[in-house]
């Protein structure tokens, strides 16, 4: 589904105009900023509840223009940008002038990324600047693949939600620091580790926890409303029977390796067998596991490679400690 070009415009209008609009990507839906305009940033996060100290990602129009936006770009950077943009990977760079520090959240560091979805390439195109953007969810929860997901969430908050359609990916970018000479991913994402290994000829680190801020390193982070609960795949259906019968409304990812077993509980989502598929729906099972009264989603991770490996990821931080236990 592409935008009518008109609805482009009006975007582009209401970003020069310091207002907020949120757009599709192939990963997820964005809450976007022009990226230049302070007052517009802080609007971000006030918007999404989110601390002004985390840092958002600078999308842009076209590899070419990244030395507007970043500065001492390494080789092996300029490598990955050619290979991977448009595409769901996010660059961390030495922060160039044009970005002011609220977008950073005070750090000499940018993330940048050129998002490979044609209506959010067509609203960079016809705004012509860096777009700011968070997912645009409110901070800590689950982040929007479709249009809908973005209204329901944020309402009126935002001045201008352009419909791309369900997002492709449906988990956010893969994010590198690329400031040095060794790369490394601080958040796995719709661009594989291996994918990135290939293209670097090496084996690439994969920072768990990171001393930089990235608050979707933080404990729940990516949570639905319902506790998620991980257990063995073959352990997923006693496990929740077993809730079921102590009265909770449970939810129920189900491993492929288990379709069309029969659950005694409150719903069940077959998780597809493709890791494509289920990226592509994970964010929208949890949302329709909320929506049916789940009160806790019992789950299992899938195997820990390609897709799998943010899957996981984000399975993991959905199921953290939650502030307010
Ligand atoms: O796919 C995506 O990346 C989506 C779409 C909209 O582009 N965006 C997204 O943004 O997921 P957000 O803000 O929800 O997550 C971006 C992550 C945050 O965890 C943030 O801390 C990290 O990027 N980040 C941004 N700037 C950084 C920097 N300079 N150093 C380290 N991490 C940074
Ligand atoms: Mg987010």
């Amino acid at each position: 589904m592409t935008a009518r070009t008109s609805d482009i415009e009006k975007a582009a209008g209401v970003l020069r105009a310091g207002g907020l609009v949120a757009f599709p990507t192939e990963t997820v839906y964005g809450l976007g900023a022009n990226a230049e305009d302070p007052a517009a940033v802080a609007r971000v996060f006030q918007v999404k509840g989110r601390p002004p100290s985390h840092p958002l990602i600078v999308h842009i129009g076209g590899a070419e223009q990244l030395g507007d936006w970043a500065e001492n770009v390494p080789a092996t950077a300029r490598l990955l940008a050619e290979r991977f943009w448009p595409g769901p990977l996010t660059l961390v760079l030495r922060r160039g002038r044009r970005v002011p520090l609220e977008a950073t959240g005070g750090l000499e560091t940018v993330a940048v990324r050129v998002p490979g979805h044609v209506v959010a390439l067509a609203l960079l195109a016809a705004f012509g600047g860096g777009v700011a953007a968070p997912s645009a969810n409110r901070f800590g929860s689950v982040s929007p693949t479709t249009a809908d997901h973005v209204r329901a969430e944020l309402g009126d908050a935002v001045d201008f939600v352009l419909d791309g359609g369900p997002c492709q990916v449906g988990v956010e970018s893969t994010i590198v620091d690329a400031t040095g000479d060794t790369p490394s991913v601080l958040r796995p994402g719709g661009v594989t580790r291996e994918d990135l290994e290939a293209v670097l000829g090496r084996p690439l680190a994969v920072h768990s926890t990171s001393r930089v801020r990235v608050p979707g390193q933080h404990p729940s982070h990516y949570a639905p409303r319902a506790r998620v609960v991980l257990v063995e795949p073959e352990k997923v259906v006693a496990e929740a029977e077993l809730a079921q019968e102590l009265g909770h409304q449970v939810g129920v990812l189900l491993p492929p390796s288990f379709a069309g077993a029969a659950v005694k509980a409150h719903a069940v989502v077959a998780v597809p067998a493709s890791m494509a598929a289920y990226a592509r729906g994970l964010y929208g099972f949890l949302r329709e596991l909320d929506q049916r009264g789940c009160d806790l989603i019992v789950a299992s991770l899938p195997v820990e490679e390609g897709l799998g490996l943010a899957i996981a990821n984000r399975l993991r931080r959905a199921a953290g400690p939650r502030p307010a236990e």
